[in-house]
């Protein structure tokens, strides 16, 4: 059996207050309402929300209680120094934060994040004991002449398969094709299971079976209440990272909900 995951990534969305209304509305609720405990819940707000993320995370009465894990949208290539603006990993870490999203298509198309900065980003991630939940996924463009697979492909060798076994093994891959990304045009079961499939089959070429059956992949791009059922249904898909969906809490919870029993 490999891990469930539901992942939520608000992107650059929510003042202060919204923040801590949501974050408390979504611990207050699964505590309720989440049907199978298996599933692994992770919220990843802007950096900023990080810290209140993480205290409201758990039960008050019961610290041992986590409602969901957090995560964080970016991470610095760097490990510390003069980067004006910048987070490091270790300070991500010493917030208890568990979970990082890496080379996303907003910042590979928006901030130019390119396949060896990913490859520098989850190095630094898992020097510091923070999983990378690493994106790949191809552009309209790309889909339509049919190189999906090319660019998918050298996304994964060139970020990711200079890893050792035993650090690779650690990771989450997301694929999020860029045309369904806030586009409502969600792929069907059909076309992310294809990918899913080839993707597991990539890495089993290089790092062997059993990192590749154990290897969660995610799917992202307008996964939504209506849309998670079926997707999560397919046999490589092991739940979704959710952009527009997790900016609220009933939405987020009936996708958290949308796992087969
Ligand atoms: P949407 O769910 O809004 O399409 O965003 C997906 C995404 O980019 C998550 O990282």
């Amino acid at each position: 059996m490999r891990r469930k995951i539901v992942v939520g990534n608000w992107k650059m969305n929510k003042t202060f207050p919204e923040a801590e209304d949501l974050l408390d509305e979504l611990a207050e609720r699964l505590k309720e309402e989440q049907d199978d405990q298996d599933v692994e819940v992770i919220v990843c707000p802007p950096f900023l929300y990080a810290e209140m993320a993480h205290d409201l995370c758990t039960d008050e009465d019961d610290e041992s209680q986590v409602y969901y894990s957090v995560g964080v949208q970016d991470v610095s290539e760097h490990a510390q120094g003069a980067y004006t603006g910048e987070v490091s990993a270790a300070m991500l870490s010493s917030m208890g934060v568990e979970y990082c999203i890496v080379g996303h298509s907003e910042r590979r198309k928006y901030f130019g994040e390119s396949d060896a900065q990913v490859s520098r980003k989850v190095e630094q991630l898992l020097q510091n004991e923070i999983t990378p939940i690493v994106c790949c996924g191809e552009n309209a463009e790309e889909r339509e002449s049919g190189m999906q697979f090319d660019v998918i492909g050298r996304q994964l060798k060139e970020g990711l398969f200079g890893l050792k076994p035993l650090d690779f093994s650690r990771l989450v891959i997301a694929y999020e094709p860029v045309w369904a990304i806030g586009t409502g045009k969600t792929a069907t079961p059909g076309q992310a299971q294809e990918v899913h499939a080839w993707i597991r089959n990539l890495v089993q070429e290089q790092y062997g079976k059993e990192i590749a059956r154990v290897l969660p992949i995610l799917y992202g791009g307008s996964c939504n209440a209506r849309t998670a059922r079926d997707l999560f249904a397919q046999p490589d898909i092991d739940g979704g990272l959710i952009g527009g969906a997790s900016l609220n809490a009933d939405d987020f919870i009936a996708i958290v909900n949308s796992f087969e029993k």
